[in-house]
């Protein structure tokens, strides 16, 4: 399939690699954009041979936010009936696979919000996160409001969404934002080395420990954790579990099958 406004390409044949490619806007992200990035998610996903993605921009910016030029004339009518601006955003959220969000530069408003929808942040050392939607008379609206405060706290939540200050690569990193820094040029690597990693894992195994994890964020505490001994008990009826677990005892690496 060709796109207009990313770039898709595989690694090893088992890592799907989405870049966003907007530049002269900053990788803004509007309607077409966000179709793209989700219809190439969803295919990269449904690829048995596909065992993780990785989301990223340019070394200026991520992605600087929805795109404001599109959106400035909307009524709330527009949106409102519409259900736009962030209606197909949400479609990052039904990858079952992970997707690692490897950013440099800008990461604000929606472009922060994306990078939280993927599994987990590596960002160069010159990565800059906000949610400066208040400035321009708005709040946040693909969960900067709701994800952030499950990162890094209410405090550090409240005063980027109040003050719309950016925060450096350390700050996120010491905020548990992003899980690694590393210099802007050996991120595409850190972020590759993750993925083929994760992709040598079982899927099955993979896929249940990103549910597992998410399912935290969505319910009580034994509710999780029965749901995760279930999701475990469940691991048992695979050939993966046997493999692995046989490879460890006997002192040799594990070819997992995916099944
Ligand atoms: N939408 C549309 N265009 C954007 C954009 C955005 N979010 N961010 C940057 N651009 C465009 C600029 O208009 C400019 O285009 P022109 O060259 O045609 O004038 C180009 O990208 C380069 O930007 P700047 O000249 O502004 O570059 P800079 O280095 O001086 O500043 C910046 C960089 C601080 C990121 C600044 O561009 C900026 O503040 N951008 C807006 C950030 C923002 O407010 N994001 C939130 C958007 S709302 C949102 O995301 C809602 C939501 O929650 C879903």
């Amino acid at each position: 399939m060709s796109y207009e406004n990313i770039e898709v390409r595989t690694e090893a044949g088992k890592v799907g690699i989405v870049t966003l490619n907007r530049p002269k806007a900053l990788n803004a992200l509007n309607d077409a954009l966000m179709t793209e990035l989700g219809d190439a998610l969803k295919a990269f996903d449904a690829d048995p041979a596909i065992g993780c993605m990785i989301v990223t921009g340019s070394e200026r910016a991520f992605a600087a936010g929805a795109d404001i030029g599109a959106m400035a004339q909307y009524s709330f009518v527009d949106v409102y009936k519409g259900d736009y601006i962030t209606r197909n955003w949400e479609t990052i959220r039904s990858v079952r696979k992970p997707v690692i969000a490897a950013v440099s530069g800008f990461a604000l408003g929606g472009g922060c919000e994306l990078a939280m929808m993927c599994d987990f942040i590596i960002a160069a050392d010159n990565a800059k996160f906000g949610q400066p939607e208040i400035k321009l008379g708005v709040i946040p609206g693909a969960g900067g409001t709701q994800r952030l405060p499950r990162a890094v706290g209410k405090s550090k939540a409240m005063d980027m969404a109040l003050t719309g200050r950016m925060m450096d690569a350390a700050e996120a990193e010491r905020a548990g934002l992003v899980s690694r820094v590393v210099p802007f040029d050996k991120l595409a690597d850190e972020a590759l080395g993750a993925a083929l990693q994760i992709a040598d894992f079982s899927q099955i195994a993979v896929m249940a420990a990103k549910e597992s994890v998410n399912r935290a964020f969505e319910s009580g505490l034994s509710d999780g954790v029965m749901f995760e001994r279930r999701l475990f008990h469940a691991l048992f009826a695979t050939a993966d579990q046997k493999e692995g677990m046989d490879a460890f005892v006997n002192k040799r690496k594990p070819a997992f099958t995916h099944g």
